[in-house]
């Protein structure tokens, strides 16, 4: 077996489990590099739970789920934010940090539900359903939020459709999170057909297979699965409560229908538990690395610019998102 090196080989010890110590080598120089640059530049370094293990537990400052990632935005001291996820999420730092440097280490990181609908399909929504408020998931762009009521992630969805307090509300752009939380409350929902590319693609035959290959493991699903999945899963919630599951039920096996490095993530907190990972990769998330992080850190690159007269409207949705 390699050795980790001296440098940042402290930090082995926290992915030991996770990383082969064949692979370090190939990342400790990095990570050196990037907490150095973090230092000089007054950085903190923002990760989603689909991080990869060498980003989320070696270089993140703060990490959650997309709801914890955006708390966390209001309350940064620093003068600059690297998001390693994806561009909504860098977006939503810049609109709750106008004044601060927002970088996202590569402009290609997207998301599926974000390109699935335009701020002019929302105008179109309005005039079809006058009057019915539009509760926008934060997996889309500025333009959208700006023309929404109000956001939602799937860490509180239920709650902000109830706390409008109308009958009929529209929830966009994920058809299976609208059709999860729907199943949930008594407020009709509306919805659009996005989806996501990675949770679209988990089955309910793939549960009935898990539980036969792997008897007695608990199953949690994010609610992107679609409805017939949710229903056989034995949990289902946003990234952080399938995380919080895991060390509230401390289940003996255990299973993530999620994108990959969320296992990974949660393992290294669990050396209790047995994760079975199927699992799909998120290509997006994939792009951001530790390279193109300290990349961002030198170069300060790529900026996440919001045109202000969006901002501003956007940051309203957002904002009254939180206030809840
Ligand atoms: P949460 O972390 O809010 O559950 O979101 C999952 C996701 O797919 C983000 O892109
Ligand atoms: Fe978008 Fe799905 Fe990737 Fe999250 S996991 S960024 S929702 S495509």
């Amino acid at each position: 077996m390699t050795a980790a090196p001296p440098s940042a080989a402290y930090l082995y010890e926290r992915v030991r489990r996770v990383i082969p110590p064949i692979e370090w080598p190939a990342f400790s120089d990095d990570i050196d590099a990037i907490l150095a640059l973090k230092r000089e530049r007054n950085a903190v370094i923002l990760a989603h739970n689909y991080q990869t293990p060498e980003i989320f537990h070696c270089v993140a400052d703060i990490v959650g789920d997309s709801l914890a990632l955006a708390r966390r935005a209001m309350e940064v001291d620093a003068d600059v934010i690297v998001l390693a996820g994806v561009h909504f999420m860098a977006e939503t730092a810049k609109l709750l940090n106008p004044q601060k440097t927002v970088l996202i280490p590569d402009l290609g990181a997207g998301c599926s539900l974000a390109d699935s609908i335009t701020a002019e399909d929302i105008r179109l929504l309005r005039q079809r359903y006058p009057g019915v408020p539009i509760v926008t998931y934060v997996n889309t762009s500025a333009e959208v939020k700006a023309e929404s009521d109000i956001c939602c992630t799937s860490g509180n969805a239920k709650a902000v459709v109830e706390s409008l307090g109308v009958a009929r509300v529209i929830m966009l752009p994920d058809e299976y999170l609208a059709q999860n939380i729907a199943a949930q409350t008594d407020v009709e929902i509306i919805a659009w057909q996005g989806h996501c590319e990675v949770h679209e693609r988990f089955t309910p035959a793939d549960i009935r297979q898990l539980r036969e290959d792997h008897p007695g493991v608990s199953v949690l699903a994010h609610p992107e699965c679609p409805p017939e999945v949710v229903a056989e899963a034995d949990f289902s919630g946003s990234t952080a409560a399938m995380s919080d599951y895991v060390g509230r039920e401390k289940p003996a096996r255990v299973v993530l229908m999620t994108e990959c490095s969320m296992s990974d993530n949660v393992a290294v907190a669990h050396p209790e538990v047995d994760f079975i990972r199927p699992c799909d990769l998120c290509p997006h998330m994939k792009r951001i690395t530790l390279a193109n992080i300290r990349a961002a850190l030198e170069q300060n690159r790529h900026l996440v610019t919001i045109d202000p007269q969006v901002a501003d409207r956007a940051r309203r949705a957002v904002e009254r998102m939180l206030a809840i």
